[in-house]
């Protein structure tokens, strides 16, 4: 077989990220090595992110580097996929002359034939981005695990994420989700065990169920039984032998049931960590995003996860200046973060986005508000963040290893804290669990000793 190399760059989320994993895998198996600089590659493939419009410019001063590349290197095939591909269609075309390939967020399982196709007529263009509309023909990833595939974990590996859904049904008013992932749909239960029993025996040992809104699975358009909700399915995976870890993102806290929140309490290997975002602490702002919680639930909701796991690690995701956010609005955010002090979070300026229903709106916030908004929150945020990870110091966490660089160890803790140590004796292997005591605290990570 024809050797030749890919170069994958992904932005976004964990969902591109899984995405561009299998499409390695697939090409994998038609003889594509994959490399880490685009100046090496005969393919490249731009997996791309519209959630913000910052993510979208990326994508496109990138591809104005590829030009100069294909000048240079006529021969280089040059792809759009994920999230702006499914949005912007044949338009990327006119824009961006040098692409060969558009291919949508359902129709990465395309590639392989689209570009035998190109192959075959060089002067032609690809282009495929359809959205499912028949739930009947589920756009699931196949198995590419087989034993005999091309292309196993590397070794090391000792985490995976599993997609077990795609698309996103809510609708909230910001977001351009559900126009570039689909409709929710979620995937068989038997596929998802057996995806992860073959992780386990390839030798990964902690999994993340991944899909725009988990609580959610099972629930609407599914292929799978409506009597498997998202606690069944934890239930069911955590007692897959050999599992060491499971975490699961991202979740909508309108769908986070009791049944859900017990989990933390009734699972041993579910992770003392969560991911919740909140958006707002102002209800009239979560009104007007259409998230269909108020602060109140929220705080409960918090309340309760913390009875069933009292050391939980808390992250959210906060948009400052949504249109209409007032001063008091934004207070009211601001008293939110100091209610829960999460451990971390991902902070946003709002960002107008094509075809959602905030863009229409028309009491848009100054973009030097915005900016003075968010500098605030996460100069406060990176307080707490100290704050709380000095609260760790002097504790004995179990932490898996992650990364090894020269003689420096960097681990995983099951609050999801990046622990750095020394090692002490012969040097840990990647996947190796160890016990650490933590001494310092950053607000990113931890540094402590192996005990
Ligand atoms: N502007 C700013 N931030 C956004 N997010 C989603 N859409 C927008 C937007 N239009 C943020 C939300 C979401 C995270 C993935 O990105 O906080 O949870
Ligand atoms: Fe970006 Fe959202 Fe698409 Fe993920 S699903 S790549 S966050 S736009």
């Amino acid at each position: 077989m024809l050797t030749r190399h890919l170069y994958i760059k992904t932005f976004g989320c964990q969902m591109n990220e899984r995405d561009s994993e299998i499409i390695e895998q697939m090409l994998a198996e038609q003889g594509y090595l994959t490399v880490s600089k685009a100046e090496d590659a005969d393919l490249v493939l731009l997996n791309t992110c519209s959630i913000r419009a910052k993510a979208e410019q990326k994508v496109y001063s990138m591809l104005g580097q590829l030009r100069l590349e294909k000048e240079k290197r006529p021969s280089l095939r040059v792809g759009v996929i994920g999230c702006v591909a499914q949005q912007e269609g044949k338009r990327i075309f006119k824009r961006m002359k040098h692409v060969d390939l558009v291919a949508g967020t359902q129709q990465i399982y395309q590639i392989p034939a689209m570009l035998e196709r190109l192959d075959l007529d060089p002067t032609k263009h690809e282009i495929a981005t359809n959205l499912s509309s028949d739930f009947s023909i589920p756009p699931f990833q196949k198995l590419l695990l087989s034993k005999d595939s091309a292309v196993s974990p590397a070794p090391t590996d000792y985490k995976k994420f599993v997609t077990i859904m795609q698309g996103c049904n809510n609708y909230c008013a910001y977001c351009v989700v559900p126009e570039t992932r689909g409709r929710e749909i979620s995937r068989p239960l038997d596929d998802i065990l057996e995806e992860v029993t073959l992780l386990i025996d390839r030798g990964i040992c902690e999994i993340t169920l991944l899909g725009q809104n988990v609580n959610s699975y099972g629930q609407t358009n599914s292929v799978s039984s409506r009597e498997t909700d998202f606690s069944d399915l934890l239930h069911s995976v955590s007692r897959i032998k050999g599992l060491k870890r499971l975490r699961f993102t991202t979740s909508n806290p309108k769908d986070l049931s009791d049944k859900l929140m017990r989990c933390f309490g009734e699972i041993d290997i579910l992770c003392p960590h969560f991911h919740l975002p909140v958006q707002s602490g102002s209800n009239a702002v979560l009104k007007r995003m259409n998230r269909k919680y108020t602060s109140e639930m929220y705080l409960e909701k918090v309340n309760i996860l913390k009875g069933y796991r009292p050391d939980i690690a808390l992250a959210t995701d906060i948009i400052v200046g949504f249109p209409g956010e007032s001063d008091f609005d934004y207070q009211e955010t601001m008293d939110l973060l100091n209610t829960v002090r999460f451990h971390g979070s991902f902070s946003f300026k709002y960002s107008d986005r094509p075809g959602t229903r905030s863009e229409q709106f028309d009491d848009k916030v100054p973009e030097d508000v915005k900016s003075e908004r968010l500098k605030i929150f996460q100069s406060r945020q990176d307080q707490i963040s100290l704050e709380r990870n000095n609260e760790y110091v002097g504790s004995n966490l179990e932490v898996i290893v992650e990364k090894i660089n020269d003689g420096s160890i960097q681990g995983r803790a099951l609050t999801n804290h990046i622990v750095h140590f020394q090692p002490k004796g012969p040097s840990p292997e990647v996947g190796d669990i160890v016990f650490v005591v933590v001494e310092n605290a950053g607000k990113h990570s931890l540094k402590g000793k192996l005990t």
